[in-house]
């Protein structure tokens, strides 16, 4: 089907047909405007029902037209929007689905609006650092109340139409029905094709007993929870508007709030993020309609910290998953600390009762390889030891049937010698998730030199179904996100011993936006696992300068927060961190044995070295190959390791310094007797790009 314009006994009903979700591109904006001056001339017609073919009545602004002429091509949403408002027979929207952000603000340009039940509403343009600039901060207020219209502008989040159609004095919606929104959005217009002077949202006033009251109330919590974020704000200050000015004095506030939303550093942040998690799903060499293999079962191999969370995002998505261990006792534990996940999640309300029922009855467990015969997909978690991988490849290569994806969860191993263990190098893949894996959204997916494409374009669609960012990485140490932050952790480490102290860092860090400093994060996750690394570094790289410090702190058995002592001192069942003296003095003690007197370090350069840090460790990684695009190592960082979200990733937020300017800084560290000169060599593709005049974006 494509758009169409019927006229079914006096009422034209228009459709738009854009898929997926008929968003407002140039040919659909043609579309609606030409459809309604149609019906405006022809006098056979006596009211209009606009409405949406397929999978929405329509998710809003077409993001492909972003940064591209097609967006300012006339008529604009405005245009069409006023069009439809001053057209004078009734134009009913019939909603269904979908209705976001343009979508909805094009419903609210209607005279009237029947929706049917399961309509997901949202303005969302608050989470890519704008607003919605096509009058939805001036509509919204009158059709749902000042309160409620400001909580959705602000949050971006999505309301059910059952949900408001249940509001007390709410005029969004006219008519809510249960199915077949169409035909009742037709006998609807019949009942009011007559009616007149039309009902236009503009006329209606915002109602509410002391506006300026709650605005300043507002303004408090808004400012609040969003201090790196400018966007809340001004959604804020378009709809105070609204109880302020008059209707078109509010548009023109609004149009101009939007216009330097656009330009802010955050929203061109958000906006990358946003782009980013969809062209991470793109592979360049594995098409788009790569035909995939059908995933019905999982099987995991090991219950422990990993396996369990692995499971659980399958068990969530409805997926039946097998858990396979070597003992009864280990079985026993991993499944208890499910149980105990799911109904902590029960008892805060997250999850109802029957849903944890449905999961878990979806889980089953064994002790033997060959139950694990008829599974699509199974996902080694066991020990992090080559020769243990081995033993379990070697089964799986035994009883998984023929096209059955084998996956492993190692963060550090060579993934084509894991494959290698197996006859069928094609079929296996590291999906490398991060822990704890029901909760963290990144997954790296590894290519080994042998996946088949289609094993690729699986995984890539199943990590989507279990809602993860999937981003694929080559394979090689550390992979993306552990080979980067293993330089960022080396920097920590100097920092240390230059005369900084662990506070100072994480500090500065947080300021920047991170969620948690290298050192808070080092107790967090373990020091340990740092500890063995550097170990086998010592054998493999010699070459690779450390500070000694790290060592030095897991020799005295502070692996952090599960020994109750790491960087920082913990008590006992809390996660506070609290600065530690003997720390203190450790650090001191080594920088007297190194012959180090101790410098005043800014938060500048703290932060400078760290993060940029990671910019040239991630253009080697484009130089390796090892990830396709810059984007992608933003989306490993955005989703697993806590990079702010407000700066886009290392690699876009480089762009935004300028590479000039990071390069440079990165020669003057090079400079640092204490660093490491070799390491501060600006990457080859830094300084081409610098030549270039060019960024990584
Ligand atoms: P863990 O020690 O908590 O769990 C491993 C489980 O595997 C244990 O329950 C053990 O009984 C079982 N196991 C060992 N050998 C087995 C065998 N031959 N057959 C069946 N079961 C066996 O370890 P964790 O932390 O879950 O790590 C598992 C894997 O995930 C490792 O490869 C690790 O590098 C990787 N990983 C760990 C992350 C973490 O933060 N813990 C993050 C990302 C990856």
């Amino acid at each position: 089907m494509t758009a169409r314009y019927d006229v079914q006994d006096g009422i034209a009903v228009v459709t738009m047909d854009t898929p997926p979700v008929n968003s407002l591109g140039i040919g659909n904006r043609r579309f609606i405007a030409a459809s309604i001056a149609r019906a405006s001339d022809d006098p056979s017609v006596k009211a209009i029902v606009l409405t949406g073919h397929g999978r929405a009545f329509c998710g809003g602004a077409d993001i492909r037209e972003f940064n591209r002429p097609e967006a300012t091509m006339a008529p604009d949403l405005i245009d069409v929007i006023n069009l439809i408002e001053r057209c004078d027979k009734p134009v009913v929207a019939a909603i269904h689905s979908i209705v976001m952000g343009g979508g909805l603000e094009l419903a609210m340009g209607c005279h009237y609006r029947v929706v049917q039940r399961g309509t997901m509403v949202s303005l969302p343009e608050v989470r890519i650092g704008i607003l919605p600039g096509a009058s939805g901060t001036q509509r919204l207020p009158r059709l749902l109340g000042l309160e409620m219209a400001l909580n959705m502008i602000v949050t971006g989040d999505t309301v059910m139409s059952e949900v408001l159609a249940e509001l007390p004095g709410q005029k969004l919606f006219d008519k809510f029905v249960e199915r077949d929104v169409v035909a009742e959005a037709v006998t609807f217009a019949r009942g009011i094709a007559e009616r007149r002077p039309l009902p236009r949202v503009r006329d209606l006033r915002v109602e509410h007993p002391a506006p300026e009251a709650y605005l300043q109330f507002a303004r408090n919590m808004v400012a609040a929870s969003s201090k790196n974020y400018p966007a809340p704000l001004r959604c804020l200050d378009c709809v105070a508007q609204s109880t302020r000015m008059g209707f078109d004095a509010a548009l023109a506030y609004e149009r101009e709030a939007v216009t330097e939303l656009v330009w802010t550093k955050e929203s061109a942040a958000l906006r990358h993020a946003f782009f980013g998690e969809r062209a991470a799903s793109k592979i360049p060499d594995v098409p788009e309609d790569t035909p995939k293999r059908d995933i019905k079962t999982v099987g995991v191999i090991g219950a422990g910290t990993m396996g369990g969370g692995i499971s659980m995002n399958f068990l969530n998505a409805g997926i039946p998953v097998k858990i396979l261990e070597m003992k009864q006792e280990a079985l026993d534990r991993g499944l208890a600390t499910i149980k105990k996940n799911y109904e902590s999640q029960v008892k805060r309300g997250k999850l109802k009762q029957d849903k944890y029922d449905q999961r878990m009855a979806l889980l089953s467990t064994t002790l033997s390889y060959d139950d694990l015969k008829d599974c699509d997909l199974i996902i080694e978690a066991v020990f992090e030891e080559l020769g243990v991988k081995e033993k379990v490849f070697n089964e799986l290569d035994r009883v998984a049937k023929p096209g059955a994806i084998l996956a492993s969860n190692t963060s550090t191993l060579d993934v084509d010698k894991i494959a290698a263990f197996t006859k069928r190098p094609q079929d296996v893949v590291g999906m490398h998730f991060f822990s704890p894996a029901n909760v963290m959204k990144l997954l790296e997916v590894v290519r080994g030199k042998h996946t088949a494409k289609d094993v690729l374009a699986t995984v890539m669609a199943i990590g989507k179904k279990i809602k993860k960012t999937a981003v694929v990485s080559g394979v090689c140490d550390g992979f993306i996100g552990n080979r980067m932050i293993e330089q960022y952790s080396r920097q920590a480490g100097f920092l240390l011993d230059e005369g900084a102290t662990p506070q100072q860092v994480d500090k500065a860090v947080e300021k920047f936006g991170f969620a948690m400093g290298p050192f808070r994060m080092g107790d967090l996750a373990g020091n340990d696992i740092g500890w063995a690394i550097r170990k086998r570094r010592a054998s493999e790289r010699a070459d690779m300068k450390y500070s000694r410090t790290a060592d030095k702190l897991c020799e005295l058995g502070r692996f952090g927060q599960k020994t109750g002592a790491g960087w920082y001192d913990y008590q006992a069942g809390k996660r506070d961190a609290i600065p530690s003296d003997l720390v203190t003095k450790m650090i001191e003690d080594h920088r007297k044995e190194l012959g180090i007197t101790p410098r005043k370090i800014s938060d500048e350069e703290i932060v400078q070295r760290l993060v940029y840090a990671l910019v040239n460790e991630g253009a080697h990684i484009l130089e390796d190959g090892i990830a396709s695009k810059a984007g992608d190592i933003d989306m490993v960082y955005l989703t697993g390791y806590g990079f702010p979200i407000f700066r886009g990733g290392p690699m876009h937020y480089a762009g935004q310094v300028g590479l000039y300017n990071v390069a440079e800084s990165m020669k003057r560290f090079a400079k640092n007797p204490r660093d490491d000169a070799a390491f501060w060599q600006p990457a080859a593709l830094i300084q081409k790009l610098v030549g270039e005049g060019k960024s990584f974006d």
